[in-house]
């Protein structure tokens, strides 16, 4: 994910600008940049690599100005090189950006034929050109901000500045985080609090589809339609070590809605949307050379390993051992030699995680981690790391890393199925396709929480639940439940459908809400049936589904939330957000701790 920093400052902004990325670091970059106006011309240092590159161009080189902006990047488009670096230029305008311009490749299409020259193969140069050109026709710079944001669409945080106006810098937000730092005199943009903290915590939240024009003694916030909009000043509590809650009750809550902009940017590091290829890896072992992969892992983490099962099964025709890891490493598996194993896990320091790891290593098996920590124990001790770019979470419950995991999975499928030559060119570009729309759609379903509350209202009177799911939604299921269980204190049981009869449906009565996660996929019509026998016992249904399942569910349900027609690939991830904020807003009526349940521990680092 990438970081942005900008001040309309009283003194040389450049290195103070250098100190907030740093502030960032926790968010990865593969290099950064800081322009400023500097005696009244855009000037700019940009360096590919750590941060330390950067001071060192600025130490070579210093740049002067009390008005600038700055980025760390985490290439989504384009190689991570200087020239693809922020910030980028268009004649007067510089422009730093975290997100994924979707619609860049007409934009870019569309500029270059009124011929403006890219210099970049990012997307974020579109944004500049097109502020440019408003300029151009004749709008003033806040008019010319505001039309460009008008033509974008994707997920985006901006910074814009002008040269000529040494006391204006715009911002805008929609999916990833940007927020307002009030100083005395001087203002402040930046990704999160903790960027800001050296500067103030006195600090306001964009929300989607705002902009804000910032000003050393003034700012305005808008919406995209132009109308001023009031947003809360509040004291932040970041500082440089601590990660904050944002304008959010609780770091469950910001968690779920960082997903739009994490999903988006670890899918960024293994596969290429322009190109729609998955990207080759440095694997210590050749997909298409082994016979079998061992996955383990815990809690969470493992239930993304079992979803990735069907993934890397039906995608690569590649077989999967998978097992929860405080099993894995005791049932002394037998390990074929022509096999590989990765391990899952969010925090890195799962002791049995940990442990099944071991087993593998002495095992003699090649090793990968996907893990959220990279400088952890497990990471350290892989021949692998495979990140998930999720940032760091801070809720017990696990919820931005689990669909970061999914997302590191998918794309790991999608590069085995190419490896072993199970799926096409075409296929494989159908499916990264898909999986670039996972972030817009995840974002889709977030508006979705009205409903889900009143949802969750109800649940909450319940002391049982039971989940139901087929294929990739029966671990989906087992998810929902061990969210809720986890931090709500009501049980719950998440079963494939197709095991009702075999026994669960024993529970079924009016006390017995049945949550049934069933887009409408293949199987759609099976799970129809399992619907219509609890129906005919009294359970009570919540089906989250699709516009077509809706249609065809012919069944009454207590409710029935209707999500997004998304492609089958990235269900497990879109259909994660409504099972992770109905446990969310259940927890929050039954008034538990939601981000330190009683009894958990965000990793569990002993048997
Ligand atoms: C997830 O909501 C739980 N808090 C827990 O199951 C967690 O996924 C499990 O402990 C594994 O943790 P890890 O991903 O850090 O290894």
């Amino acid at each position: 994910m990438c970081g942005i920093v900008a001040i309309v400052g009283q003194t040389a902004v450049a290195p103070l600008i250098v100190d907030a990325l740093k502030r960032l670091e926790y968010r990865g970059y593969d290099s950064a940049g800081v322009a400023t106006i500097e005696r009244g011309k855009l000037a700019r240092r940009r360096a590919e690599g750590k941060l330390v590159n950067l001071e060192k161009r600025l130490n070579a080189e210093p740049l002067d100005g009390n008005i600038g902006i700055g980025h760390t990047r985490w290439a989504t488009h384009g190689v991570p090189n200087e020239t693809n670096a922020h910030p980028h230029f268009s004649n007067d305008v510089a422009v730093v950006h975290n997100g994924i311009i979707e619609n860049f490749a007409e934009l870019r299409t569309e500029l270059t034929a009124d011929g403006y020259e890219f210099t970049s193969q990012t997307d974020t140069e579109v944004v500049a050109h097109l502020v440019s050109r408003e300029l151009k026709r004749g709008a003033d710079p806040v008019a010319a901000a505001h039309a460009a944001l008008k033509r974008l669409e994707g997920a985006f945080a901006l910074a814009i500045m002008f040269r000529g106006d040494e006391n204006l810098i715009v911002g805008a937000r929609n999916g990833p985080p940007l927020a307002v730092g009030h100083g005395e005199g001087e203002m402040f943009l930046g990704s999160d609090a903790i960027a800001l903290a050296p500067f103030t915590n006195s600090i306001t939240y964009l929300e989607d589809g705002d902009w804000a024009v910032v000003r050393r003694d003034s700012f305005n916030i808008f919406d995209i339609e132009g109308n001023s909009v009031e947003r809360k000043r509040q004291q932040s509590l970041s500082t440089s070590f601590m990660v904050d809650k944002g304008n959010r009750r609780h770091f469950m809550e910001k968690e779920i809605h960082e997903q739009p902009e994490v999903i988006s940017h670890t899918l960024a590091n293994y596969v290429d949307f322009t190109a729609g290829t998955s990207k080759p890896l440095d694997l210590p072992f050749d997909f298409a050379k082994i016979d079998r992969l061992a996955l383990s892992a815990c809690g969470t983490a493992y239930l993304s390993g079992l979803i990735g099962k069907y993934w890397f099964e039906r995608i690569a025709r590649l077989p999967v051992d998978i097992d929860i890891a405080s099993e894995f490493r005791y049932r002394e598996m037998p390990i074929s030699k022509n096999s590989a194993a990765l391990f899952i896990s969010q925090s890195g320091e799962t002791a049995d995680t940990l442990a099944s790891l071991r087993y593998c290593r002495k095992a003699g098996v090649p090793i990968g981690a996907i893990v959220n920590v990279r400088e952890s124990t497990i990471a350290r001790e892989s021949d692998v790391v495979l990140p998930t770019l999720a940032g760091p979470e801070i809720g017990v419950a696990s919820t931005k890393a689990f669909t970061c995991q999914l997302s590191v999975l998918a794309s790991l499928a999608v590069r085995a199925g190419v490896a072993r030559g199970t799926i096409s060119t075409e296929t494989e570009r159908v499916l990264v396709r898909a999986l670039s729309e996972a972030p817009r759609y995840a974002n889709q379903v977030l508006k979705l929480d009205e409903q889900i509350e009143k949802v969750a209202r109800e649940l909450s009177h319940y002391r049982h639940v039971l989940y139901l799911g087929r294929d990739t939604n029966f671990p989906l299921a087992m998810e929902g439940a061990l969210k809720l269980k986890e931090i709500s204190y009501i049980h719950a049981e998440g079963y494939a459908a197709g095991e009702l009869k075999h026994g669960p449906i024993a529970l079924i009565d009016e006390n017995m809400p049945v949550i049934v996660i069933a887009p409408h996929d293949r199987i759609f019509e099976k799970t129809v049936s399992n619907m219509q026998e609890v129906a005919a016992r009294g359970g009570k249904i919540i089906l989250i589904t699709d516009r077509k399942g809706a249609e065809q569910a012919s069944v009454n349900t207590m409710e029935t939330i209707v999500l997004p027609d998304v492609p089958e690939i990235i269900t497990p991830i879109v259909y994660a957000l409504p099972i992770q904020m109905l446990a969310y807003f259940t927890a929050v009526f039954m008034g538990t701790d939601v981000d330190q349940p009683r009894n958990l521990a965000k990793s569990v680092t002993v048997e």
